[in-house]
C-alpha cells in the first residue's frame, strides 16, 4: 500500500483530535471601564467560564469599547462576530420598541422595583422579544439609577433649557429632554468623556459608576441626583451559536452567568453608593438632592413623555412594571 493511503487517514484522525481538542472560542463585547456591575460581570463570567470548562472553552473579554461600539454590536452579534454583549437596555432601541418601556422616566422606583419586574413573567417575555431577531437573550444586569451631570446647576427641569446633553440613541430620552427645551444629542458611549471636555455637550445622564469610571466629574461642576430612570443591561447571543453549543457546555454557562447575575447586583448597589461617594469628595463637584417635592417636580414635568409612546409601549407592561413597585410581602 502507498504510504499516502496510510497517511491519509492517520493524518485525519490527527487533525480531527487536535481539532476536537481546540477550546471554544467566546468573544463578549462591552463599552465600559473593567471596575464598573458590567465590567466585573464580563471579567467574572470569563473567570468561571475558564476554570469550571478549563480546556473547552476560551473567553476573550473586549471592554471599553475596544472591539465594538454599542451601535455596532447588534449587527456583530447576528453576523456571530461576536458571541456576547451587554448593551444598555437604551441602545436596544436601534432593533426593536419592545424594550422602549426601560426609559419611561419616574416609571420605576429603585433597583428592587426593576428587579421584581424583570423576574415577573412580563420581565421575562421581554428577555424574549429578540429571537425573531436571531438574538437570544440570556439575563439582565444592572448598573444604578441614573443621575444628570452638568457644567450648570439643575435644581428644577427648567434649568435644562437649551442644555446640550449628551444621551444614548433612545427616541424616549431623546423626547423626555426636548419636552424640557434641552438639546438632546445622541453620541456613544466611547466619545462622550471628548464630547465633555471639547463642549460640544453641557451635561449627561448616567449611572454613578460611569461617571466615576470615566472621570466625567473632572469636567462637569454639577450632579443632580434624579434617579428619573434605570440603567441597565441585556446580556445577549447569537441565537445559533447558543442553540449549537454542545448541551453540557451550554447549561454550564448558563450556570454560571446565573451567579454572575446575582454577583453583579450585589455589586451594583454596592458600587453604586461607593463611586457617589468618590465623585462627590471631589472639591469642584456640587451635589444637588431635589427634596420630595422637588423630586416631584421633575417627575411631572418628565412623564408626560409616556403619552407620546403610548402607541409604542403595550400597556399591561406599564402596568406590570408598575405593579413592581409594591414590595411583595414575604
Ligand atoms: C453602558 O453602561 O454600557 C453605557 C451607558 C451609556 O452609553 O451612557
Amino acid at each position: 500500500m502507498k504510504l499516502r493511503f496510510l497517511l491519509g487517514p492517520v493524518l485525519f484522525c490527527a487533525f480531527t483530535l487536535t481539532a476536537a481538542a481546540e477550546p471554544l472560542l467566546i468573544r463578549f463585547a462591552h463599552v465600559v471601564a473593567e471596575p464598573t456591575p458590567k465590567g466585573f460581570g464580563a471579567q467574572r463570567f470569563k473567570q468561571l467560564a475558564e476554570e469550571k470548562l478549563a480546556g473547552r472553552v476560551n473567553i476573550e473579554v473586549f471592554p471599553s469599547a475596544k472591539l465594538y461600539d454599542d451601535n455596532e454590536v447588534f449587527s456583530a452579534l447576528i453576523n456571530n462576530d461576536v458571541q456576547l454583549a451587554a448593551p444598555s437596555l437604551s441602545k436596544f432601541s436601534i432593533i426593536t420598541k419592545a424594550l422602549q418601556i426601560y426609559d419611561l422616566p419616574f416609571l420605576f422606583n429603585d433597583h428592587a422595583a426593576v428587579e421584581r419586574f424583570q423576574d415577573s413573567e412580563a420581565g421575562q417575555n421581554l428577555l424574549r422579544s429578540l429571537d425573531s431577531k436571531g438574538i437570544k437573550g440570556l439575563g439582565y444586569w444592572p448598573n444604578g439609577m441614573r443621575v444628570i451631570s452638568a457644567n450648570r446647576p439643575l435644581r428644577t427641569p427648567a434649568d435644562l433649557q437649551k442644555l446640550a446633553i449628551r444621551i444614548e440613541p433612545s427616541k424616549v430620552i431623546q423626547a423626555q429632554y426636548q419636552r424640557l427645551g434641552a438639546i438632546p444629542i445622541k453620541l456613544s458611549f466611547a466619545d462622550v468623556r471628548d464630547a465633555l471636555r471639547r463642549e460640544l455637550v453641557e451635561g449627561q445622564e448616567n449611572a454613578w459608576s460611569n461617571i466615576y469610571s470615566q472621570q466625567f466629574q473632572t469636567l462637569q461642576t454639577y450632579v443632580t441626583e434624579t434617579h428619573h430612570s434605570f440603567l441597565g443591561y441585556m446580556v445577549i447571543t447569537n441565537q445559533a451559536f447558543w442553540e449549537k453549543l454542545p448541551a453540557d457546555i451550554r447549561s454550564e454557562l448558563e450556570m454560571i452567568l446565573a451567579q454572575v447575575t446575582t454577583e453583579v447586583k450585589a455589586k451594583a448597589l454596592e458600587q453604586a453608593e461607593r463611586d457617589r461617594q468618590a465623585v462627590i469628595n471631589q472639591d469642584n463637584v456640587k451635589l444637588i438632592i431635589p427634596t420630595d417635592q422637588e423630586r416631584e417636580i421633575w417627575r411631572q414635568a418628565m412623564t408626560p413623555v409616556w403619552a407620546q409612546f403610548a402607541s409604542q409601549i403595550d400597556p399591561k407592561m406599564i402596568a406590570a412594571a408598575q405593579a413592581a413597585n409594591q414590595p411583595t410581602t414575604p
